[in-house]
């Protein structure tokens, strides 16, 4: 399919009549993966997506694989020229699918799971127990316990009244629990009010004053292995010195418990690391890794990474197609089949998602203004407004970065059955979930006396 001919990528592929100032040219040339092509229209990783959207309908996710991979590879990468090698726990509640989960596998990664739900996906994925750190502030009795039989690598700690129940937990099943606390370290990071982590109102983690005395008295608990700390101070981060005021304030302490003889050895960094929706630049990885190098000095710590969202958004769509436009005195609509029941994100966050045309003629066309809005009866099921040519009824659309929180995150409301997801690896789209069918809405419900 390499030799189809791309009228928008690079300069000296470009057709004459595409503007290449506009915004959706913009955004599919920050894309390598993706580009339209004379004939097939918009195709990733070299698949028509057109092709895709015939084949399973629409709406449907569809992800990249070797995106997933060159991301993983270039954090492995770009740590290992600054000389350090964390343990790649991805995040799992990004993007959960079962293929998701072992292509990263893998690559190496393991996983940070929240519930048991995740711990046994990501065991059914073949990543091991060892492998997997354990966060969530309200983990359930079962849950603990069951990790620890299985032998978690990480139980990262929430509070004081966590680590009691864990000690109890571990105890009460002559196991040892290897647990880091979890700092909040009150710094105000993140991309929108809702997901941001580390301030101290926030109800994750531990205070960092409260956390040197739990650390000793975590020591003195039966059942339990203090291994050392953690922190994720929120997502979708762009600034290495946020990252940099939280990681400071827990090396002070590790040094500190270090000094009066109480061994610190793992440091959980967490995740956050932002990507772009728009045409604008990504997370400085390499500043980051840098400034990671340089606060840890010579401390032989082991590293721990979280990221979700940096390895998975880039690698996934929404293609949708358009089924109505509707317009009126005071705005142009365009309606999609796809919805806040599919990608929550901006209802939930006012998040943008960039959003193109599929069809290489479309791309062609001037812009107009226009509302993208999906079926569901909220105001808030409204992707934003947007520059785009004239969308017909029946045209496709792409909603770009939605691979991490986005399949994840999506519900039936609405009666909306869950969007198919395609998986493309090795030159290959896969089918990786069938479209649910409107009968398994109800599948599991129970009507008494009916
Ligand atoms: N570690 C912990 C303990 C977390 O709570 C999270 C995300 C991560 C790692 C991964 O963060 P990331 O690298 O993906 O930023 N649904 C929201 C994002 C919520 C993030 C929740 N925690 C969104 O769509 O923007």
């Amino acid at each position: 399919m390499n030799d189809r001919p791309i009228i928008a990528r690079e300069s000296r592929h470009s057709s004459p009549v595409l503007d290449r100032d506009q915004p959706w040219h913009r955004l599919i040339a920050g894309r390598p993966n993706l580009a339209w092509h004379a004939m097939d229209g918009l195709c990733f990783d070299d698949i028509p997506l057109a092709a895709i959207a015939t084949a399973h309908g629409t709406p449907t996710w569809v992800y990249c694989g070797t995106i997933l991979r060159d991301r993983l590879n270039l954090l492995q990468s770009t740590f290992s020229k600054v000389g350090l090698s964390p343990a790649i726990r991805y995040a799992i509640k990004a993007n959960d699918h079962l293929a998701i989960l072992t292509l990263l596998r893998q690559s190496g990664a393991g996983a940070d799971v929240t519930s048991a739900g995740e711990f046994a996906r990501a065991a059914a994925a073949g990543i091991a127990p060892s492998a997997m750190v354990f966060s969530g502030v309200g983990k359930r009795t079962d849950e603990i316990s069951h990790a620890i039989e299985a032998g978690i690598g990480q139980i990262n700690v929430e509070s004081v009244e966590e680590l009691a129940a864990i000690s109890a937990i571990a105890r009460a099943r002559n196991r040892t629990a290897p647990v880091a606390l979890r700092i909040n370290p009150d710094v105000a990071a993140g991309g929108h009010d809702k997901i941001s982590t580390g301030r101290a109102t926030d109800k994750f983690g531990i205070l960092l004053r409260d956390a040197g005395p739990l650390y000793r008295h975590a020591a003195t608990l039966p059942g339990i292995e203090p291994v050392g700390f953690s922190t994720h101070i929120g997502s979708q981060i762009f600034s290495p010195a946020l990252f940099e005021a939280a990681y400071s304030r827990v090396l002070t302490l590790i040094d500190a418990l270090n000094a009066e003889g109480h061994p610190v050895t793992r440091f959980d960094l967490g995740g956050g690391f932002g990507i772009p929706y728009d045409d604008g630049t990504g997370f400085p990885l390499p500043a980051y890794t840098a400034m990671v190098r340089r606060i840890l000095a010579d401390r032989p710590l082991d590293l721990i990474i979280e990221p979700g969202r940096w390895l998975a958004g880039p690698a996934g769509l929404l293609l949708a197609r358009v089924t109505l436009t509707k317009h009126t005195e005071a705005a142009n609509f365009t309606i999609l089949d796809a919805g806040m029941n599919d990608l929550l994100r901006p209802a939930l966050y006012e998040a943008t998602h960039g959003i193109v045309p599929v069809s290489a003629i479309d791309a062609t066309q001037p812009a107009q203004s226009t509302e993208i809005v999906g079926p569901v009866c909220e105001s808030s099921d409204r992707f934003g407004t947007y520059d785009l040519p004239a969308l017909t009824p029946g045209v496709l659309v792409a909603i770009l970065d939605a691979g991490a929180y986005g399949a994840a995150m999506s519900s039936t409301y609405n009666g909306r059955p869950l969007a198919a997801q395609v998986l493309i690896d090795r030159g290959q789209p896969h089918l990786i979930r069938m479209r649910q069918t409107i009968e398994q809405l109800w599948r599991d419900e129970i009507v008494p006396n009916p």
